[in-house]
């Protein structure tokens, strides 16, 4: 048996805490856990409970048109829950229920090694890239954190409550779609100027530079830059005045403007 199948055995007939007793299933996750890109809800509700699966209610349809509008079905990515069964009547899941489930996330992390990290909603992006995530403010922008891409979304249940919320959650998928699904590294800059820094943290020694493949604008965060993964020697860039352009060539920095 493989460490994936093992997990969701340990998983499937765990009795950590009291949501054992209340729950039908347990929604381990669904999708190829070889996939590059995992999404992260909260809990089960109703619809996920009876079923087994996450996402298949009526947020889980809207989901699945998000998904689509990136080109993106479910068996493509990975979907879970921070918290495998459902807390009664749909309350928030209590600190000792998320700290008894923790490990099996940390696990599916661990064997997956997804490239993006997805949050959907404020209470997966706190429990995951910081406790004091923002939503509001926050949503579309990009984070590295242990080796990955994370960023969150707004929850398809809140955008199913506020449809004027959609529009930017659109902007937010286009984003995550630019990204790309390869394996280019990508680091983050707050100017194109301080591209030179951040080829630093790409393994770049001093004097040389990471060819840019694309500039993506990181929801009013700077910019995220992908790279087509080569390093090598090129002449250092002038001091660049703010208004200044960077010109990008066949993946190539070719001069400011
Ligand atoms: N909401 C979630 O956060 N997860 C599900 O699986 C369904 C609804």
């Amino acid at each position: 048996m493989d460490q994936w199948e093992q997990l969701r055995q340990q998983c499937m007939s765990c009795r950590a805490c009291g949501l054992a007793d209340t729950r039908t299933n347990v929604v381990f996750g669904v999708g190829s856990p070889t996939a590059e890109v995992l999404l992260v809800g909260e809990a089960p509700g109703a619809s996920e409970d009876q079923q087994g699966e996450p996402f298949v209610g009526a947020a889980g349809k809207l989901l699945d048109d998000m998904l689509a509008m990136i080109g993106l079905r479910r068996q493509e990515i990975y979907i879970t829950n921070s918290v495998k069964c459902r807390p009664p009547k749909n309350r928030d899941p209590l600190n000792t229920e998320k700290d008894a489930c923790a490990g099996f996330l940390r696990r599916q992390l661990e064997l997956m090694q997804p490239k993006i990290l997805v949050c959907l909603g404020r209470i997966s992006a706190a429990e995951i890239i910081r406790p004091d995530f923002k939503i509001t403010q926050e949503h579309g922008q990009f984070f590295e954190k242990n080796g990955m891409w994370m960023t969150a979304l707004y929850h398809p249940a809140a955008l199913l409550r506020d449809p004027g919320k959609k529009p930017e959650t659109f902007e937010d998928l286009k984003r995550l779609q630019d990204l790309g699904f390869d394996r280019l590294p990508v680091c983050i800059a707050k100017t194109p100027f301080s591209l030179t820094a951040d080829a630093k943290a790409l393994g770049a020694p001093k004097g040389f530079r990471v060819p840019v493949q694309r500039l993506i604008l990181n929801a009013g965060a700077g910019f995220i830059v992908v790279t087509t993964g080569a390093i090598m020697r090129m002449p250092g860039l002038p001091k660049a005045p703010a208004a200044m352009q960077i010109d990008v060539v066949d993946g190539r920095i070719v001069g400011l403007s």
